[in-house]
Parts: C-alpha cells; sequence; structure tokens
C-alpha cells in the first residue's frame, strides 16, 4: 500500500519552491524519494533532496535552461509560484474594486496565469515526450468563491479602505480550465493534470484576522502548511492514476456550505 505513494526515483519540479507551501511541498515529495527541483525567484533552502534553481516563471527560456539541467524529463510539476496580497498587505494594494490598477491586474497575471502555462508548456512536453507525468496546479478558494470581504473588517475599523484584490482571484481561476485543457489535451500521452485548491494556511496572521476567518471555518482552524503535502503526494503518485481534469479541495470544509 505504501508503494503507490512512492515518488522513488521520480523527478519533480516544484516552482515557488523557496516560498512557504512550495517549500514544504518541495521537502515532501523529496521525503517520499523524489529529487525534487524548485524553480523560484528566490533563493531556495536546499537539503535533502531539494536543490534550488533561480527561475522566474514569466521567462520561458529560463524555465528551459533550468529544465535541461535536469537529471531527466520531470515526473512530476507542482505549480506553486504566485503572487497574492495577505491581510496585512500595503493600503496600495487593497483599494475598491473600481480602482484596482490595471498595472497590477498583469502582474499579477502574468506570474500566476502566464507563469502557470509557461511551466506546463516546456515540463509538460518534456513529460508527454516520455509518455507519463503529473501536474498540480496550486490555487486558492479565493478563486473557486468570492473572498468574504467582511474577514478584513479589522483594517477597516480605523476607517482605512481595504478589499481584498480581484487580481488574485480571478488568477486564480483560469487555472481551473487551464488545468482540465491540458488533462485533455494531454490524456493519451500518459500526463496526468489535476488542480489543487487551498484556504487559508497559517502563517502568523493578524489575530483579528485569525479569529474571523476561523470563526468561518468548519474545522475552526487555519491549515498547518505540512497539510498540503499529503494531497500532492497523492496528486504526484500513482496512487491517483485515475485522477485527471480534477480539482482536489482542501479547505478545512470552507466551501461546504
Ligand atoms: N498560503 C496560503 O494560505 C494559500 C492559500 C491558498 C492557496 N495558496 C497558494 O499556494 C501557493 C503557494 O503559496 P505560499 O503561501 O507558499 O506563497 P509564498 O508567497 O510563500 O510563495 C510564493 C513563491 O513564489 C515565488 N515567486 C513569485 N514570483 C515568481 C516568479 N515570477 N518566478 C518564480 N517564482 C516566483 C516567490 O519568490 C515565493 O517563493 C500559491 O500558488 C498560493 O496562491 C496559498
Amino acid at each position: 500500500m505504501n508503494d503507490l505513494f512512492s515518488l522513488e526515483g521520480k523527478v519533480a519540479v516544484v516552482t515557488g519552491g523557496a516560498g512557504q507551501l512550495g517549500g514544504e511541498i518541495a521537502r515532501g515529495l523529496a521525503a517520499r524519494g523524489a529529487e525534487v527541483a524548485s524553480f523560484d525567484i528566490a533563493p531556495t533552502e536546499e537539503g535533502d533532496g531539494v536543490r534550488g534553481f533561480q527561475v522566474d516563471v514569466t521567462d520561458r527560456g529560463a524555465i528551459e535552461q533550468a529544465t535541461a539541467r535536469l537529471s531527466r524529463a520531470p515526473h512530476v510539476l507542482v505549480n506553486a509560484a504566485a503572487l497574492d496580497s495577505p491581510p496585512d498587505a500595503p493600503a496600495e494594494e487593497v483599494g475598491r474594486f473600481e480602482d484596482y490598477p490595471s498595472e497590477s491586474l498583469d502582474q499579477v497575471m502574468q506570474v500566476n496565469v502566464k507563469g502557470t502555462l509557461l511551466a506546463c508548456q516546456v515540463i509538460g512536453a518534456r513529460m508527454a515526450e516520455a509518455g507519463r507525468g503529473s501536474i498540480v496546479n496550486v490555487s486558492s478558494i479565493y478563486g473557486m468563491l468570492s473572498p468574504v470581504q467582511e474577514l478584513y473588517d479589522f483594517r477597516r475599523a480605523g476607517g482605512e479602505t481595504f478589499f481584498k484584490p480581484v487580481a488574485y482571484s480571478v488568477s486564480k481561476s483560469a487555472l481551473y480550465n487551464l488545468t482540465r485543457y491540458l488533462a485533455t489535451y494531454w490524456a493519451k500521452s500518459g500526463v496526468r493534470v489535476n488542480t489543487l485548491t487551498l484556504a487559508g494556511v497559517w502563517n502568523d496572521q493578524p489575530q483579528e484576522f485569525l479569529d474571523a476567518y476561523t470563526a468561518r471555518m468548519p474545522l475552526g482552524r487555519m491549515a498547518d502548511a505540512q497539510e498540503v503535502v499529503g494531497p500532492v503526494v497523492f496528486l504526484a503518485s500513482d496512487a491517483s492514476s485515475y485522477v485527471t481534469g480534477a480539482n482536489i479541495v482542501v479547505d478545512g470544509g470552507w466551501s461546504a456550505w
């Protein structure tokens, strides 16, 4: 049964592997036996089985160069690189929808959508040539459902304007159909493509936000970063061999009511 989840002998690329969840995912895949490459603009914490490559995912050439340095065509690609605005984001990022800067939209779409698409283009193509592979596109509950703007009331208490910005939601929504498009496009080539939808992960957010968020959350708490590893191992491994084009929702029950 254990072998079903083994990643022994597999090569995995995790974009955003220097980040909170990307780092956890990279270490989690390595612990299951994968040789892991993190593609990130920031330096990755390297360790057992994890190697860092400085790659801007909006740059197709940079993805190609780093991929060419891997020992073999990747078996696994996890697209976790992204831009977001946390609950304590600076005021200029979190104004009214009517005033949302189009430059910010462009930046977020470049990384979250174009960056994911380019990584799929380059690495998915290698997978299809090799006749096997699993791609996991990391989305968010805020791409599946609207953000609950009331959770940020604490930011408005002193008269400040605060809205969770629209670009993140729009960009994360786009991943569902990128996933479905590629799942059918590469189905006969042995490449599976799925979305993993996550809700909020604990990362020392302001207490007022934590209180409001966890009150709305059926499980009554935010996710621990390590709790994203199991679903990624499932999607990356043979345990999910009949799963493609799907959306695996790991949200503590957020979308259940
Ligand atoms: N943390 C959460 O609560 C949460 C909830 C739902 C979904 N997610 C999703 O999980 C994924 C990981 O989130 P996280 O919380 O670890 O974020 P994070 O900000 O800690 O990590 C994101 C990483 O992406 C990298 N990055 C940004 N632009 C890049 C580029 N152009 N090229 C290469 N790398 C780039 C950053 O350097 C960073 O290391 C994201 O897709 C995010 O949307 C996170």
